[in-house]
C-alpha cells in the first residue's frame, strides 16, 4: 500500500500533488515526496514522515514549482522508512522519474544484472531497481519511455501502479497497474494520475480505471492511449463519470474503514505470502527465518508474546507451530510477561506480534527477552516501527495500513505469515510428510478465493445482526484452532458494538458459562467440519438442550448442524488448521453490522487508540 499522484497539465502542479498525496494518506503515511518539472529541469523534494512534513521540507526551496508534477505517500515494504527509500526515485542519468505502489518481488536478481552492467543503487527499494531496468532498457534498445516501461515490466514478477516520468519527453507521463489501483483524470487540457480519484475529484468528474495488465501514455493535447503490457494490443479505454464523494472515495466507496479492510483480505493474504511462497518449486522462502534457520531448529521453545487480537493471532499460532513443526509453544500476555519474573532460556525464541509495532507491552516483552539471552523474531505489519527495529530479525505481514481500530486484515496476515513460517520449519525439521507439506502450500494458495467466498456471507451475517444487534451479552464458543477464533469473535463484538461477549473453549462451557444460558442468549459457535467437529455438535446440542440461541458458522453444505442451529453460516471447506482464516471472516461482519445498527462509531470505538503505546 501507497498512495501515489500525478499531475501533468497548467496548473501549479505542487498544490495539486500535496493536497492529492494528503487525501492518500490513508493508504500508507510513513514518507513521502514530490517531484516536479519547470520546463527545464527536474526537481524531486521527499522525506521520512507525513505529507506535512515534506511541506515543511520542500518550504525550504524558493524555486520549487512546475505544471507536471508526481507525488508519493509511502507505507514501506522494501527499506525502512527513510528519506533515501522515499519515492520518487531516479534513474541514474537522473532523467527518469518514478513512483511506485507494489512489490518487485524478482528485485534482487534485477539488481543483480544491473550492477554488473555499471548501475549503482543508492536506496534498498525494488522501485530504484525498476527505474534503472526501465532506463537500462530505454538506453539498450534506444526506445520511446513508454516503450521502455513496457519492455522493463515484461520484465518484472510482483505488483504495481506506476508512473514514470521523462525529462527528455517533459509533456508525458507514462502509467501502469498490475494489482494496484490506478486511476487517470482527464480534465480540460490537464490529467491526472492518482491511486483513486479522491485527489482530482473537483477539477474532473471523468476518469479511466486502468486494469490488470494495461498501462497508458498521458500526453498533453492527446487522447489516452491504453495499451495490454504483455502484447501491446490496444483497449477502448472506458472513461467513467464519478458520483461519489470524498470521503466514500478514500473509504474506497465502502462506508467505514472497517469494513473496506475485511474485504482486502482476501488480496492482503495474497501479498502477504506473494514471493515467500513458491508452490511451483515446493518452497516456502522468508528471509529472517532463512538467515536465523539454525536457531530455529535448535529451539527448544517458542514463547510468543502479544497483546489483543495480536494475542489472539499468537494462540492460532500456538496450534499451528505445535502440530506442524512440533515445537513447545507458549503464548503470553505481553502485559503479562514482562511483570511476572519469567523463566528465559538462551534456546528459547521469542515471537512478538504486533499491527502497528508500537505496543508498549510488546515492546518491554521484547526488551525482557532480549536482556535474558533469547533470540527474538518480530512479526509486524509498519514497516521501520519500534518492534520491528527492536527485534532481532522478523517478517512483515503486508496488510498495508489498518486504519479501523479494530484489527482485521492485521489477524489473518498474521496467522498467514505464522503458518508460512511453521510450514518451513516443519519442512526443514521433517516433522511433516512431503504430501502433506505440498497440500498445505497449495492450499494456502487457496485461501484468497476462499476468503472472497466466506465474504459473500455478508448478507446473512446482517440479517443475524439485525435480530440480535439489542442483546445485551453474547456468548462464543470454539474449539482446537478455532477457540482462538471464539475469543477474536467476542473481542470484535465488544470492542466496537459495546455488547457484552465472550469466548471459549467450546468444551468449558459446561465448567460454568453454561448457566448463563437462556432463551435470551445468543451463542456462536464455530463448528467446520474437521477437527473436532463431533464434540462440538454436542456442545450444540447442550446449548440447544437449554433453549439458547444459536448461530453457527459451519462447513458449505452441513446438514448436521443446521438441524440444530437457529442460523448457520456457510464458509468454503479447508483444513483444521487454515480454518481459522475463513471462520473468522463472518464474525467480523456480524460485529460490523451490528456495530452499525447500534449507531456505534465503527471506526473509532470510545475510549480506543490504535496503537497503544502507554502501557
Ligand atoms: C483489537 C485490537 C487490539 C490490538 C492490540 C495490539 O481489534 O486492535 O486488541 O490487537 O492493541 O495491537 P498491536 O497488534 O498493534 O500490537
Amino acid at each position: 500500500m501507497c498512495g501515489i499522484v500525478g499531475y501533468i497539465g497548467k496548473r501549479d502542479a505542487y498544490s495539486i500533488v500535496i493536497k492529492g498525496l494528503k487525501r492518500l494518506e490513508y493508504r500508507g503515511y510513513d514518507s513521502a515526496g514530490i517531484m516536479l518539472h519547470d520546463g527545464n529541469d527536474l526537481k524531486i523534494s521527499k522525506t521520512k514522515g507525513k505529507v506535512t512534513d515534506l511541506e515543511e521540507v520542500s518550504a525550504k526551496d524558493n524555486n520549487f514549482f512546475g505544471s507536471i508534477g508526481m507525488g508519493h505517500t509511502r507505507w514501506a515494504t522494501h527499506g525502512v522508512p527513510n528519506d533515501v527509500n522515499s519515492h520518487p526515485h531516479l534513474s541514474n542519468s537522473g532523467n527518469i522519474a518514478i513512483i511506485h505502489n507494489g512489490i518487485i518481488e524478482n528485485y534482487e536478481p534485477l539488481k543483480k544484472e544491473l550492477i554488473k552492467r555499471g548501475f549503482v543503487f543508492h536506496s534498498d527499494t525494488d522501485t530504484e531497481v525498476l527505474v534503472n531496468l526501465i532506463e537500462d532498457v530505454q538506453k539498450k534498445e534506444n526506445l520511446k519511455l513508454g516503450k521502455a516501461v513496457q519492455v522493463a515490466l515484461n520484465q518484472v514478477v510482483g505488483a504495481y501502479a506506476i508512473a514514470v516520468f521523462d525529462k527528455n519527453k517533459p509533456d508525458e507521463i507514462v502509467v501502469a497497474r498490475l494489482g494496484s489501483p490506478l486511476a487517470i483524470g482527464i480534465g480540460d487540457g490537464e490529467f491526472f494520475v492518482a491511486s483513486d480519484a479522491s485527489p482530482f475529484i473537483e477539477y474532473t468528474s471523468n476518469a479511466i480505471y486502468l486494469e490488470d495488465e494495461e498501462m497508458a501514455i498521458v500526453r498533453l493535447h492527446k487522447p489516452i492511449k491504453v495499451r495490454k503490457i504483455k502484447d501491446d494490443t490496444l483497449v477502448d479505454p472506458y472513461v467513467q463519470e464519478l458520483k461519489m464523494n470524498l470521503e466514500q472515495i478514500e473509504k474506497g466507496g465502502y462506508d467505514h474503514f472497517m469494513l473496506k479492510e475485511i474485504y482486502e483480505q482476501p488480496s492482503v493474504i495474497k501479498d502477504t505470502y506473494r514471493g515467500r511462497l513458491l508452490s511451483n518449486k515446493g518452497i516456502i522462502q522468508m528471509a529472517g527465518i532463512e538467515d536465523n534457520l539454525e536457531k530455529f531448529l535448535n529451539a527448544e521453545r517458542i514463547i510468543i508474546v502479544a497483546c489483543g487480537t495480536s494475542w489472539h493471532a499468537g494462540l492460532v499460532a500456538e496450534y499451528i507451530f505445535e502440530e506442524f513443526a512440533r515445537i513447545p509453544v507458549e503464548v503470553e500476555y505481553a502485559s503479562e510477561f514482562r511483570y511476572r519474573n519469567p523463566i528465559i532460556n538462551k534456546k528459547d525464541i521469542v515471537v512478538a506480534i504486533s499491527q502497528s509495532g508500537e505496543t508498549a507491552d510488546t515492546l518491554a516483552a521484547i526488551k525482557l527477552a532480549k536482556e535474558n539471552g533469547a533470540f527474538v523474531f518480530g512479526v509486524c505489519n509498519v514497516v521501520g516501527s519500534s518492534i520491528s527495529r527492536e527485534t532481532d530479525a522478523g517478517a512483515y505481514t503486508h496488510a498495508g495500513p489498518e486504519i479501523g481500530v479494530a484489527s482485521t486484515k492485521a489477524f489473518t496476515t498474521q496467522i498467514t505469515v505464522l503458518t508460512l513460517i511453521a510450514l518451513r520449519l516443519a519442512k526443514a525439521k521433517g516433522t511433516m510428510s512431503n504430501s502433506d507439506y505440498h497440500r498445505y502450500l497449495l492450499e494456502l494458495e487457496m485461501i484468497p478465493d476462499k476468503v472472497a467466498e466466506a465474504l459473500e456471507t455478508n448478507d446473512i451475517a446482517k440479517e443475524i445482526a439485525g435480530i440480535y444487534k439489542d442483546s445485551p451479552n453474547c456468548l462464543y464458543l470454539g474449539r482446537g484452532y478455532n477457540f482462538p477464533v471464539a475469543l477474536e469473535g467476542a473481542l470484535k463484538l465488544k470492542e466496537i458494538s459495546y455488547i457484552h461477549a465472550e469466548g471459549y473453549p467450546a468444551a468449558e462451557m459446561k465448567h460454568g458459562p453454561i448457566a448463563l444460558i437462556d432463551e435470551s442468549m445468543p451463542v456462536v459457535v464455530i463448528a467446520p467440519k474437521m477437527g473436532h467437529y463431533d464434540k462440538v455438535v454436542s456442545n450444540i446440542q447442550e446449548i440447544k438442550s437449554r433453549s439458547g440461541k444459536i448461530i453457527a458458522v459451519v462447513t458449505k453444505g452441513d446438514t448436521q448442524v443446521r438441524e440444530l442451529a437457529d442460523h448457520v453460516i456457510e464458509i468454503p471447506e479447508t483444513s483444521d488448521a487454515l480454518s481459522p482464516l475463513l471462520t473468522t471472516i463472518p464474525l467480523q461482519l456480524l460485529s460490523y453490522h451490528i456495530a452499525v445498527m447500534r449507531g456505534c462509531n465503527v471506526d473509532q470505538p470510545r475510549n480506543l487508540a490504535k496503537s497503544v503505546t502507554v502501557e
